[in-house]
């Protein structure tokens, strides 16, 4: 070892050993006679004192030469402060340096590596391993490290084994498009990354592993958002002969033992939602429970006034939004231009304010009288202070703009607090999900799960088959999806429907997934399984918005590495190698 102790380390004990730490300077500061030097490393920071007269003067010269993270050597004494720094676990002491080694120069960093950094995103990402120095950021890598520590003993204790599955597949249709690798042994064909080990994970139970996990890399060429990387890391599950219940009490445990764990917090038990019931409250299959403001039909209270917009609409939503009655007008503006934004979708927004007497007045008083308005209050169980928020249109997108506002709603009212922690499972999704574009369905999990056994008949009738409700949940944490999985189908003839359902023909059926067909017809177990985004969960349980601080070396919103840039062009004889016409790189 270069060093005797980290940089974290010393204290008041350890005064009068001589000791050697290496580290990167932090800064340096020179008043005359004194001078000091701050070292970092992984564990902390320690400081360094060179006093005229006290060390060499050989020491005192080369520290003068020193810059911001030059990495050094250093030994010399510990010695209990004048100054302490009661901020800083090693803040009583300080070393008296009697050699000094650069290991190496630096040149100055292009942003500063303190908690608060000038960098900008872009500089930050293309020099991630300064950034990567920085506290904030280490923490948030250790974090992940103690999560996936945990998740592993606790797995394990329940006698789960990990099994690494292979990252060359085939197309597996988790719904997003996929990553292809060029097989240079194949001329013109191709592997797929898998989007998740899905099919791997099911063969594994046929084979008889009973319970299986793996944290593992996923790849997804999808459009990209906070929540979402092209390659990203699952926690994925599978577990045999188990029914719905089993799997959602061994996971529920999982993230109990994780709160636990890793935050010190009883989170209790899951409440449990349907997916009707989270769609018709909260317009979303992912609400975010830290706070109510659910959504109450008004169809019924406001029809018939001759208010065309809500007498055309197919659906009248209202929330209420307690204590803003006192709103100004250009607040209730600014919710309306929200409201109106293309990715919110709605055309308007109707309010009414509640006075203090209980009295309602609204945007649409042409329309509606005193009596009348009472009418909303009630139903959205109004006191006075309240301000109702109304929106009217289709059905489906009037809910997906609510459930918007809401949110924002919640934001603006300090209901979404990072360190308060909502986690459900919603669950009994449909089975199918049709796509009008498409003009067919698709299955809103993956074609692996299996159709609530009772809602089978309902499959032969096309009236009927978007109803179906299949074995499927999630796990749901303050609004965002941490997890999903289902009850498989392990029946050969059941999944073979299945794929004709989604409009495979037996060929093609046969040719993608001819594999897991086959071993159904070798004794496959009931089974079931979860997989967790390890990423999301990550990051909720560091209370930060973006993925993107708790993977080492994320990609950018346009999928790119900009450190290593890449994507990049490869060459035309690599191409040539890979039985790829040269065209595609003369395009860049
Ligand atoms: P699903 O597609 O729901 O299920 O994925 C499971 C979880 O993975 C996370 N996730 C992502 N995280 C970051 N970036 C992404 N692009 C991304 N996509 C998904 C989410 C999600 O809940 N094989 C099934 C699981 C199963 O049925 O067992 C699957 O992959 O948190």
């Amino acid at each position: 070892m270069l060093r005797t102790h980290t940089c974290g380390e010393l204290r008041l004990d350890h005064v009068g050993q001589t000791v050697t730490l290496t580290g990167w300077v932090q800064r340096t500061r020179d008043a005359g006679g004194i001078s000091w030097i701050v070292l970092r490393d992984r564990y902390g920071l320690t400081q360094l004192a060179l006093e005229e007269g006290v060390e060499s003067a050989e020491v005192r010269e080369q520290a003068r030469h020193l810059g911001r993270e030059f990495v050094l050597s250093v030994t010399g004494q510990v010695a209990e402060r004048y100054s302490k720094n009661d901020k800083l676990p090693t803040g009583d002491i300080e070393i008296r340096v009697e050699k000094l080694t650069v290991l190496n120069p630096a040149k100055l960093p292009p942003f500063l590596i303190e908690d608060e950094t000038d960098g900008g995103d872009d500089l930050r990402m293309k020099y991630r391993y300064l950034d990567l120095r920085r506290n904030p950021v280490r923490q948030n890598l250790m974090l992940r490290h103690q999560m996936a520590q945990a998740v592993r003993r606790f797995l394990d204790g329940q006698q789960f084994i990990e099994v690494e599955t292979p990252v060359l597949i085939k197309s597996t249709p988790e719904g997003a498009r996929d990553f292809v690798v060029p097989s240079r042994m194949n001329p013109g064909e191709f592997y797929a990354l898998p989007q998740s080990p899905q099919t791997f994970k099911q063969l594994l139970m046929v084979s008889g592993f009973d319970r299986y996990f793996q944290i593992v890399k996923c790849f997804r060429d999808e459009d990209l958002r906070a929540d979402r990387q092209p390659e990203f890391t699952q926690i994925d599950c599978e577990m045999a002969f188990v029914e719905q219940e089993d799997i959602l009490n061994t996971f529920e445990s999982l993230v109990q033992y994780l709160f636990k764990e890793v935050k010190g917090l009883d989170i209790g038990k899951l409440p449990r939602m349907t997916y009707a019931d989270a769609m018709r409250l909260y317009g979303n299959d992912k609400p975010d429970t830290r706070f109510d403001m659910h959504f109450v039909e008004l169809n019924d209270v406001v029809k018939g006034q001759g208010f065309p917009v809500f007498d055309n609409a197919e659906l009248i939503v209202g929330i209420n939004a307690h204590t803003c009655a006192h709103y100004t007008r250009k607040q209730l503006d600014e919710l309306t231009e929200f409201v109106k934004k293309p990715q919110v979708g709605a055309t308007g927004l109707v309010y009414a304010r509640v006075d203090a007497d209980g009295n309602v007045k609204s945007s649409v008083d042409k329309f509606y009288s005193p009596e009348e308005l009472q009418k909303w209050s009630a139903a959205l169980g109004a006191n006075p202070g309240d301000l109702l928020l109304v929106l009217a249109g289709p059905a489906h997108k009037t809910r997906k703009a609510m459930s918007e506002l809401r949110l924002e709603m919640g934001q603006r009212l300090c209901l979404r607090d990072k360190n308060d922690f909502s986690p459900l499972w919603v669950v009994d999704f449909p089975l199918l999900e049709y796509i009008e574009e498409e003009g067919r369905y698709f299955a809103m999990h993956h074609p692996f799960t299996s159709p609530k056994p009772e809602d089978m008949a309902l499959l032969d009738n096309p009236e009927t088959i978007g109803q179906v409700r299949a074995n499927a949940y999630d796990m749901v944490i303050n609004g965002v999806e941490v997890g999903g999985g289902s009850i498989r189908i392990h029946d050969r003839a059941v999944q073979a429907r299945m794929f004709s359902l989604l409009g495979f023909s037996d060929e093609e059926a046969k040719a993608q997934f001819g594999f897991l067909l086959d071993a159904f017809e070798y004794g496959a177990p009931p089974h079931g399984g979860i997989a967790f985004g390890f990423d999301r969960l990550c990051s909720l349980f560091g209370g930060a918005d973006s993925i993107r601080d708790f993977i080492a070396f994320p990609k950018n919103n346009s999928g790119r590495d900009v450190m290593i840039d890449s994507p990049s062009v490869i060459s035309g004889a690599q191409l040539k190698e890979l039985s790829i016409e040269t065209k595609v790189a003369e395009k860049k």
